[in-house]
């Protein structure tokens, strides 16, 4: 892991409040694994201590490029948003513990808001492997959903729901989910959205005996594993975390195996 400067080459609205960024940082281009993230600095005034944690969605290895996909929804997120062409920003990366690979070739991918991006990497990775994805994402609503193009090169299938029915099936992605559980064999799914997402993903993986890895969201200062201001309670005590009953998500995930995480009820 190292602080690269990293130099903006691209910055743009692909959906609603949803940011497109192309950063040359090579050394973490080398490095960055699917589901690791990496942690920007981008000075918004009282918020500059803190950096945005940001998965990354792909990467161009011999190029040295990292690809971030950003809904802005508070003061660090707008402040990237303003940023343009040859701007300097710090980077710390890789971080966290990314995938980990599937044991069968079908794998299900399930998505919802800011959760897409991580998985957009991993159905690049998968597909070269010759895994069969099929992306399932969620959103509120139309103009909240990235457009194909970043969506496509990542699985074999696409498919969409609205909160509000204005694109794609009216409902919950978990809707599609049961759908995709129902008439398959073997799977593996990830997942990665709002937590009541991950829950009733977590559920439905459960009862069909389906292995799910969850990447998770927290509130992180550090973002390395000192402050432990994000830690998650586990569903059982872990022999390996210094913390007993927790984890850190910054440094023991933010991905984990669905099972191992004590959802609230
Ligand atoms: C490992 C990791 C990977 C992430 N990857 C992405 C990504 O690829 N794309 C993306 O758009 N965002 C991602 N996020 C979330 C992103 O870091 C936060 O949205 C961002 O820090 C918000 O900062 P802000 O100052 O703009 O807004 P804030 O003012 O801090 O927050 C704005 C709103 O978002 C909520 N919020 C902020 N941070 C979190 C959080 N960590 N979990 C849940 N709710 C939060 C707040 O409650 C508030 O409602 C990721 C977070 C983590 C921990
Ligand atoms: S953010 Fe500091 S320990 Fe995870």
């Amino acid at each position: 892991m190292i602080d690269e400067q990293a130099r903006l080459l691209s910055n743009r609205e692909v959906a609603a409040d949803f940011f497109w960024a192309r950063l040359n940082a090579p050394y973490i281009a080398a490095h960055i694994e699917p589901g690791q993230f990496v942690n920007i600095e981008v000075g918004a005034g009282g918020a500059a201590l803190l950096r945005v944690p940001l998965s990354v969605s792909g990467v161009d290895r011999e190029a040295g490029i990292i690809e971030v996909l950003y809904e802005a929804v508070g003061p660090k997120t707008r402040a990237l948003s303003r940023f343009g062409p040859d701007a300097m920003l710090p980077t710390l990366g890789p971080l966290g513990q990314g995938f980990a690979p599937p044991e069968d070739r079908q794998v299900v991918l399930v998505g919802g808001g800011i959760g897409v991006p991580p998985l957009l990497y991993w159905g690049l990775e998968l597909r070269q492997r010759a895994h069969q994805i099929a992306l399932l994402v969620g959103a509120r609503t139309a103009n909240k959903h990235l457009p194909s193009e970043l969506l496509t090169p990542a699985a074999d299938r696409v498919r969409r729901a609205t909160d509000d029915g204005s694109r794609g099936h009216a409902g919950l992605v978990t809707d599609l989910l049961q759908d995709e559980l129902a008439g398959k064999g073997p799977c593996a799914v990830y997942c990665c959205g709002p937590p009541g997402m991950m829950r009733a993903t977590a559920a439905l993986c459960l009862a069909a005996q389906v292995p799910c890895q969850v990447s998770l969201e927290a509130y992180m200062a550090c973002g390395i594993g000192i402050c432990v201001g994000c830690a998650v309670e586990l569903a059982a005590a872990k022999g390996d975390t210094e913390y007993g009953r927790y984890a850190r998500v910054c440094v023991d995930g933010p991905v984990f195996d669905s099972r191992q995480i004590q959802w609230p009820t």
